[in-house]
C-alpha cells in the first residue's frame, strides 16, 4: 500500500466506527428498513466523499471530528444513489461493495425505502443537533446538497440522462452529452464534498472557486475511470459486476473514445485538477494525492 491508500484505509476504519454510532435500531417493524440502510452503508465503500469533505475542511483548520456529520450525511446520500442505481428498473445489478445488492439481500420495496431513508437521513444529520455548526452553515449545506443531488442539474438529472441514452440513438452531440452526464451523475456529489469543506471553513470566494474547479475535474475523471474499470477492472476488487456498460448500451467515455483515449482524457483532467489547488500550496497535499489515486485506482 502506498502512503495515500494507507491513509484512506485508516480514515475509513475510523469513519466506519463512527458511522455505526449513528444507527440504533428500534425494536419495531421498521427495523427492517434501518437494517437495509445500514447493510448498504456499512463497510465496503472507499469513503472517498467523506475523505474529501474532511480533507477540504482541514484546509481551513476544521478538525475531522467537527466535519464528521457532514461527511456522514454525504455518504448516506451517496449510498442511497447506489441502492437505487442497482435496482432492476435502473442498472439491474446483483453485487455492490462485494455483497448482494440491497434489493437482492432484502427485496425491491425495502431497497426503495432504504434509499429514501438514507436520502432523508442525510438532511436530518446536516440540519440537526449532531452537526456542531451554526444555523447559517447548516442551512447552506442543506441547500447545496439538495441542489447537488437533485433533478435540476444534479445527480438525479445525470441518472435520468444516463438511462435515456441507453435507449435512444440521439443525434445530439455525444461528447457534450457524456460530459454533461458525468458532471451531473457523479461530479455533483464530489463537488458537494469539496464545497462543503469550503462552507464549513467559511472560505473566501477565491478559495471556494479553486475547490470547485478541482472538484469538477476530478468528478468527471472519477466517472471515466469507473467506465474504464467496467471494461478491464477486477470484479472482486471492485465488488461489483463488470462489463455491464457495453451490455446495457451505455454512453460512456470508453464507448465514445475507446480505452486509450479515455485514459488520456482522465489523466489530463487530473493534471488540471491539481493545478487548481495552487492557492493552497503544500496544505492541499492530500487532495493532490487523492486526485492521483483516481487514475491508479483498482477499486
Ligand atoms: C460508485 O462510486 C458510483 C460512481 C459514482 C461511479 P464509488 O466508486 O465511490 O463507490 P464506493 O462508495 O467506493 O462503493
Ligand atoms: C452511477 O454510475 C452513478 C450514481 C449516481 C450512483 P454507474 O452506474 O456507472 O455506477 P456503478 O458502476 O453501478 O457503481
Ligand atoms: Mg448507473
Ligand atoms: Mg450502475
Ligand atoms: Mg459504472
Amino acid at each position: 500500500m502506498n502512503d495515500f491508500t494507507s491513509e484512506l484505509s485508516a480514515f475509513s476504519q475510523n469513519f466506519n466506527r463512527r458511522l455505526t454510532e449513528l444507527f440504533s435500531f428500534s425494536p419495531h417493524a421498521e427495523k427492517r428498513v434501518a437494517e437495509a440502510m445500514y447493510y448498504s452503508l456499512s463497510n465496503g465503500g472507499k469513503r472517498l466523499r467523506p475523505f474529501l469533505v474532511t480533507a477540504t475542511a482541514a484546509l481551513f483548520d476544521i478538525p475531522a471530528e467537527k466535519s464528521f456529520i457532514t461527511a456522514a450525511a454525504l455518504e448516506c446520500l451517496h449510498t442511497y444513489s447506489l441502492i437505487h442505481d442497482d435496482l432492476p428498473a435502473m442498472d439491474n445489478d446483483e453485487l455492490r461493495r462485494g455483497k448482494p445488492t440491497c434489493h437482492k439481500k432484502f427485496d425491491e420495496a425495502t431497497a426503495i425505502l432504504a434509499g429514501d431513508g438514507l436520502l432523508t437521513y442525510a438532511f436530518e444529520l446536516l440540519s440537526g443537533p449532531l452537526n456542531p455548526f451554526p444555523a447559517d452553515i447548516k442551512c447552506n449545506l442543506c441547500n447545496l446538497l439538495a441542489n447537488a443531488a437533485g433533478a435540476f442539474d444534479g445527480m438525479v438529472a445525470g441518472q435520468m440522462l444516463d438511462l435515456l441514452t441507453e435507449k435512444t440513438t440521439s443525434t445530439d452531440d455525444p461528447q457534450y452529452i457524456i460530459n454533461h452526464i458525468e458532471e451531473m451523475k457523479t461530479g455533483r456529489l464530489l463537488r458537494f464534498a469539496c464545497e462543503a469543506g469550503a462552507v464549513l471553513g467559511r472560505a473566501s470566494a477565491q478559495e471556494r472557486q479553486a475547490l470547485i474547479g478541482y472538484a469538477r475535474k476530478i468528478g468527471v475523471a472519477f466517472q471515466i475511470t469507473d467506465d474504464i474499470l467496467d471494461v478491464r477492472g477486477n470484479s472482486e476488487l471492485m465488488g461489483k459486476t463488470l462489463g455491464k456498460d457495453a451490455l446495457q448500451g451505455k454512453l460512456t467515455f470508453v464507448s465514445l473514445y475507446g480505452l486509450e483515449q479515455a485514459e488520456q482524457i482522465a489523466a489530463g483532467l487530473i493534471a488540471q485538477a491539481c493545478q487548481e489547488l495552487s492557492p493552497f500550496r503544500q496544505k492541499a497535499k492530500k487532495l493532490t494525492s487523492l486526485a492521483e489515486f483516481i487514475l491508479k485506482r483498482q477499486n
